[in-house]
């Protein structure tokens, strides 16, 4: 297993995982845009947002499901979304991949590096999926062609997107293979999904999702269906890509601790909103939101025994019919009536990040930390 690296094993891996034609190695690699894959739109400033979004709303079938979603994402940053099922996290992934059903109505602003994904045509949409963008989906089987074998599929999208020959193509789909554990590379290549478990499943996903080298990954839950050994790998897999070579990634999950444990920054989604956008230390020590502050409570991010934790009343609100006022409002223990009157805005919170709640100002939550 090549995650948990000594410093000259770590050289090795970065050699062998980008072994190949083209030099993309990125920050010690000092890449620059000749030799990152051939790319002539070579990202400039890692100050600037890699990944911006404004005001992104987005109705199916005449009802709103997600409303002004707005968060950014810098080269090599690590930022998490989380919140209960339901709350829009797989409907932003899909907007920012331009993957939504073509019934949707999308409205805002999806910018990469500059341009706006949302008026991008079809073409230009694919050049950038897999090469630029990848996302790791949420049904690891289903995500999968079922009568292709493992190696075709990867291959298929190493030759649509890369100038590489078959054998090429076959050599670096082995080696994202072996990196992301899955053991007798060669062996799995030639086998169908259907043999496999759901975590090896979730693993040939991830490899595939980095095949290309993007720049910016969407992984929508991509540990739920591994073991917790598996899943730590995975975790330590991201934060060395992230760090090495600036791989932005968006992980998407239920889960506080393995955004806790990865995450500069956690984005926190309930009913078709951002509510929440926080440094993660600043989460976890003064949350400023009650609604992440109640996730937290919930979860076992630091908490030294379940009898500390505590569920959140009621059920997630549905966006297709939200409360009136502050969504969060039939749920939270600091709601007042004018919470159930008045719909609050996401704006700087006193102590930073950015809080979706009428009463911040005079609230004081406690986190888990
Ligand atoms: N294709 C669709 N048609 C109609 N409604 C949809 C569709 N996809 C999602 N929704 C609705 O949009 C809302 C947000 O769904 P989404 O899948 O983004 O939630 P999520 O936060 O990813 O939840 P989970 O944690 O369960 O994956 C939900 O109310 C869901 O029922
Ligand atoms: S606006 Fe009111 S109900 Fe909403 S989170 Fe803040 S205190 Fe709670
Ligand atoms: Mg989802």
């Amino acid at each position: 297993m090549v995650l948990w690296l000594t410093p000259p094993e770590r050289r090795d891996v970065q050699h062998r995982f980008f072994v190949g034609e083209k030099d993309i190695r990125r920050k010690g690699g000092k890449m620059d845009s000749a030799t990152f894959n051939g790319r002539s739109s070579h990202f400039e400033s890692s100050t600037r947002s890699l990944l911006a979004i404004e005001d992104l709303n987005v109705s199916l079938g005449g009802t709103q499901l997600l409303q002004n979603v707005s968060l950014s994402l810098k080269p090599g940053e690590l930022v998490g979304l989380v919140g209960e099922s339901g709350s829009g996290k797989t409907l932003t992934g899909l907007g920012i991949m331009g993957l939504l059903p073509n019934t949707a109505t999308v409205t805002g602003t999806v910018r990469y590096d500059g341009s706006d994904l949302l008026t991008l045509d079809a073409a230009a949409l694919r050049d950038l999926r897999g090469d630029h963008i990848s996302m790791i989906f949420q049904e690891p089987r289903a995500s999968l062609h079922p009568s292709r074998t493992v190696g075709r599929q990867m291959i298929d999208v190493l030759l649509a997107h890369e100038t590489i020959t078959r054998k090429q193509a076959q050599a670096r789909a082995m080696e994202l293979l072996d990196l992301v554990g899955l053991p007798n590379p060669r062996r799995t290549m030639n086998v169908y999904t259907h043999a496999l478990s759901g975590g090896m499943c979730q693993r040939i996903l991830i490899a595939m999702a980095l095949l290309c080298n993007p720049r910016l990954l969407i992984a929508d839950e991509p540990t739920t269906a591994l073991d917790v050994t598996i899943q730590a790998q995975v975790i330590e897999l991201l934060r060395r890509l992230a760090e090495e070579f600036d791989l932005a990634v968006l992980l998407i999950t239920h889960n506080l601790g393995v955004v806790a444990s990865l995450c500069s920054r956690i984005v926190t989604m309930y009913c078709g909103q951002i509510v929440n956008d926080d440094a993660t230390d600043r989460l976890l020590t003064a949350p400023q939101h009650p609604y992440p502050a109640a996730l937290l409570k919930a979860s076992d991010v630091h908490l030294e025994s379940p009898d500390d934790w505590t569920s959140i009343a009621g059920s997630p609100a549905n966006p297709a019919r939200p409360p009136a006022g502050c969504r969060f409002h039939p749920r939270c223990p600091y709601a007042e009536l004018r919470c159930s009157e008045n719909s609050p805005i996401l704006e700087d919170a006193p102590n930073g990040g950015r809080s979706r709640c009428l009463r911040i100002d005079e609230l004081t939550l406690d986190g888990v930390a």
